[in-house]
């Protein structure tokens, strides 16, 4: 999807599909914004007819769709309700320009256009990235796999900003928008990938080409590196897979000399590439959705992807902890005690509870060897994140509530929100062992706190957030940016976070 800024009017854009994205109409006195106006004038009041007889108001997700019939250069035209001006955000604008992507594709349109809505609201660069970001997104679809190539998407999307300097500072916009939401669908790709082609060794061969592609450096240590920093955790989980686990590392800057210059950050991502459960095997009924259990290290590594394009003024480092959770006679079993890295201790209850268990590892190497002023952790944790806050949010936990709150207010922005719950000693104590320092489950309450307790044990003086995605990272609905399937979420929040880091 080509996504560029134009200077023509809706009246001479040459497009499959004008898409007028318009906000609620008054019952009486409405009046059609100025490029609208004039488009509905060029086809004989075919739009305000349609408005007059109350089949359009304007309301958010509403549409409709009328014909140019050679008076204007547009063939379509999509009337797209953008809900009271009072309450636009951008995820209202990632909707409508994902709504007029998705339409053209249905009706195999390939050049769509956009009239960006006129706005105090909110300034033309993010007018222009939100707009870019839904036309890329709702492109989206994964047809590796098929040999009949259905609907191919729309080509292009040329958005129109009536104003000359809106339109300068909405090109940087787009350029924002289009490398982010890229990157958003690599982590897509990534997660819908089925478990069987893509085991840890082949999640490490596309984070380098990920990284070879922008300028990362990357490396993977392999079962003899795991075994000699005493990975247990990583280890034990790939235990029961002939596919061997990995601890993937990408690295965007370097690490400031000083106190001074560029913070460090760390990204760390579980990279579950199967989950059965292993030995405490899960139930047969959707166990095939534990294809995408390493959506975490897919939002990872499309993060990273758009630091490096962007080229953040940080240190960020990606770290991902790739393990297949199968049964077998070498896997690890309930009553196992696993050592860490970081020398603690975990008796293994429940062998589905394995993504804390590489967690571990992943989180005492990102804060012993990087020393970060801030780490956050994605993983599609726990089952009950899907009860407590089901897809509308993703969970977040941490150690540190003004991170906790730079995650959310990031979450805010960028449409993929968060919210915190709670992470108290009491929690921790819930997880303590009889026979080693911590157990890998803490029963059924509160199973999303109980889980980031068991992780507060590995970041412990990091500063340090987990955003438990169990709920969030695919989805069995399709919505306007948002084929059924992966959603790639945590990319647009990651790097809406670091674009505002500042480390205090
Ligand atoms: N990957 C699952 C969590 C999950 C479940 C994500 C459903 C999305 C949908 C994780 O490894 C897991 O199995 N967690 C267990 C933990 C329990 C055994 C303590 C769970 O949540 O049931
Ligand atoms: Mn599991
Ligand atoms: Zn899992």
């Amino acid at each position: 999807m080509k996504v560029s800024v134009v200077a023509q009017s809706a009246r001479e854009v040459p497009a499959d599909l004008l898409a007028l994205p318009v906000f609620q109409l008054p019952e009486k006195g409405w009046k059609l914004p100025t490029g609208a106006a004039a488009l509905d004038r060029a086809l004989s009041g075919a739009l305000s007819a349609a408005i007059a007889a109350g089949d359009f108001r304007g309301k958010r997700g509403q549409t409709h769709l009328a014909y140019g019939g050679g008076k204007v250069s547009a063939r379509r035209v999509l009337l797209i309700g953008l809900g009271e001006e009072g309450k636009l955000d951008g995820e209202a604008l990632r909707r409508a320009a994902g709504q007029a992507v998705r339409s053209a594709a249905k009706r195999s349109a390939k050049r769509v256009a956009v009239l960006a809505p006129r706005t105090r609201r909110i300034q033309p660069p993010d007018v222009a990235q939100a707009l870019a970001e839904g036309a890329v997104l709702g492109a989206y679809t994964f047809t590796r796999y098929r040999t009949e190539k259905s609907d191919p998407p729309a080509k292009s999307c040329a958005l129109l900003f009536e104003d000359a300097k809106a339109r300068t500072a909405a090109r940087e916009g787009v350029r924002r928008g289009v490398t982010i939401a890229d990157s958003q669908n690599v982590a897509r790709d990534l997660s819908n990938e089925p478990g069987g082609d893509l085991p840890p060794t082949a999640l490490a061969r596309e984070a380098a080409k990920v990284a070879r592609e922008v300028g990362l450096r990357c490396r993977a240590l392999g079962v003899p590196e795991l075994k000699k920093k005493k990975m247990g955790g990583i280890l034990a989980v790939g235990a029961g897979s002939s596919r061997p686990p990995r601890l993937i590392i990408m690295e965007h800057g370097r690490k400031a000399k000083s106190g001074r210059g560029r913070p460090t950050v760390c990204l760390v991502g579980k990279g579950i590439t199967f989950d059965s459960g292993g030995i405490s095997i899960k139930p047969s009924a959707a166990m095939d959705e534990m294809k995408h259990d390493m959506s975490g290290a897919a939002a990872v590594v499309g993060a990273m992807r758009a630091v490096a394009l962007l080229d953040l003024p940080l240190h960020v480092v990606g770290i991902i902890p790739a393990a297949e959770n199968l049964p077998s006679s070498t896997a690890y079993r309930p009553g196992d005690v696993v050592r860490t890295s970081s020398g603690k201790t975990i008796e293994i209850l429940n062998t589905d509870a394995e993504g804390r268990v590489v967690l571990s590892d992943a989180l005492h190497f990102g804060r012993t060897e990087y020393k970060p002023a801030a780490m956050i952790d994605l993983a599609t944790l726990t089952g009950a994140a899907v009860i407590a806050l089901g897809s509308w949010a993703s969970g977040a936990l941490g150690n540190d509530d003004a991170l906790v709150e730079r995650v959310k207010e990031a979450g805010e922005s960028s449409g993929e929100r968060v919210w915190q719950l709670p992470l108290w000693e009491e929690h921790r104590e819930a997880i303590r062992s009889r026979i080693a320092d911590i157990k890998n489950t803490g029963g059924r309450e509160g199973g999303t706190i109980t889980a980031a307790a068991f992780l507060s044990h590995f970041t412990e003086g990091t500063p340090w957030v987990h955003l438990d995605i169990a709920a969030t990272a695919w989805t069995s609905k399709t919505t306007p940016c948002q084929p059924a399937g992966a959603t790639g979420v945590g990319v647009r929040l990651l790097v809406e976070f670091l674009r505002n880091f500042r480390s205090r």
